[in-house]
């Protein structure tokens, strides 16, 4: 199975086979074969996978339940389930033609809904986990449904229990979301209130082409170009780590994150070590935009590690700080 064109780094891969979980017997059948012993992987739009050895000696098994449904309103928020195999972004859009406010500012995110909750999805000033009533799942070492409940969830930043304590346990099924009735615009991050303006008026739908508009300037569409969107978190810091990188560095990019602990922008540190457009071999940083890695055409998954520990090399020497992958590598 070419996995070239499962992922959007899209890099040259190849495994066993590929298999579709479309109903119950098919998340069984997984459950059964993986207790087996088989290595079994689970995709969705592979926009957060990223096959670095050419070699996958795994069966791939993409995530396709689909469906939207309508579950009413109980006065304070609008609520619908989406099926785990749905495309992200056509969910954002059409919940906004619905005239349902509160996932704009998540659109243009590559992936499916399913995938959404595991790394908490968040943009512009707006997390999933904001968003959503409870995630539905299937457990594998039971073979039973479990839902979760939003607090149940473990989110952080860019984390949930699907992707730490939980990892490997569960496939998610559904995600309920839960949108305000009063909806109120998030307009704080960056330009986006900016755009807005020049649009009219402040509503979903314009707030929705602000961010698709800013998306598409930024970040490079995968389809032409392969990418994984952001490669790296920004890193968090303690107050005091922060104190003193900003007495070297005046200029650098920090926001609060709670507890007496400071997010630093990954891609300002990538920047500021001058690796802005520097290419190693088939792979490169993003010319536009620091922290978004790419495949020129012909990149390796070999020649990816290396660029990854050189851009993480380069920020630990200036910066002292260590710069986490986001994706999977696999
Ligand atoms: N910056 C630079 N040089 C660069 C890139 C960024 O100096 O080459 C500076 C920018 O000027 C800005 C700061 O770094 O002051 C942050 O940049 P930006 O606003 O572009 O956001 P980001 O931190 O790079 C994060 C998310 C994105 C999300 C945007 C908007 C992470 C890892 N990334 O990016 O999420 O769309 O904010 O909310 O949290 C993703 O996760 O795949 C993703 C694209």
């Amino acid at each position: 199975l070419d996995l070239q064109p499962l992922h959007t780094f899209g890099l040259p891969a190849f495994a066993r086979g590929l298999c579709l979980i479309r109903n119950r017997a098919d998340l069984h059948q997984f459950a059964q074969l993986r207790q087996a012993g088989g290595v079994h992987l689970l995709l969705g739009e592979g926009s957060n996978t990223v096959f670095v050895g050419s070699k996958v000696d795994a069966t791939v098994w993409k995530v396709a339940m689909k469906g939207r449904e309508y579950l009413g309103c109980d006065g304070s928020h609008q609520h619908l389930r989406v099926q785990a195999g749905e495309n992200w972004h056509h969910t954002v859009e059409w919940t906004v033609a619905m005239g349902w406010g509160g996932l704009e500012n998540l659109a243009l995110i590559p992936g499916c809904v399913g995938a959404s909750p595991v790394q908490n999805i968040g943009a512009y000033g707006v997390e999933l986990k904001d968003r959503i009533s409870a995630v539905h799942a299937f457990d594998l070492t039971t073979e039973s449904d479990r839902v979760f409940a939003v607090d149940e969830c473990e989110f952080g930043y860019r984390d949930s229990q699907f992707k730490s304590s939980a990892n490997g346990r569960y496939i998610i099924t559904a995600v309920d979301f839960a949108l305000p009735v009063q909806w109120q615009p998030v307009l704080g991050y960056g330009d986006v209130a900016q755009r807005v303006e020049l649009l009219g008026s402040i509503n979903p739908l314009n707030i929705m082409k602000a961010v698709c508009a800013i998306r598409t300037e930024k970040l490079p569409d995968p389809t032409v170009l392969g990418n994984s969107g952001s490669f790296f978190k920004n890193p968090v810091v303690t107050e005091q780590q922060a104190k003193a990188l900003i007495n070297k560095f005046p200029n650098l990019v920090h926001y609060p994150a709670g507890l007496g602990l400071v997010k630093l922008a990954a891609g300002w540190l990538i920047d500021q070590c001058g690796l802005k457009g520097h290419v190693l071999g088939g792979v490169a940083v993003y010319d536009r935009q620091a922290l978004i890695l790419v495949n020129l055409g012909q990149g390796q998954g070999a020649e990816l590690l290396q660029l990854i520990r050189h851009i993480q090399m380069q920020v630990q020497d200036k910066f002292g700080v260590l710069l986490d992958p986001e994706p999977n590598l696999v």
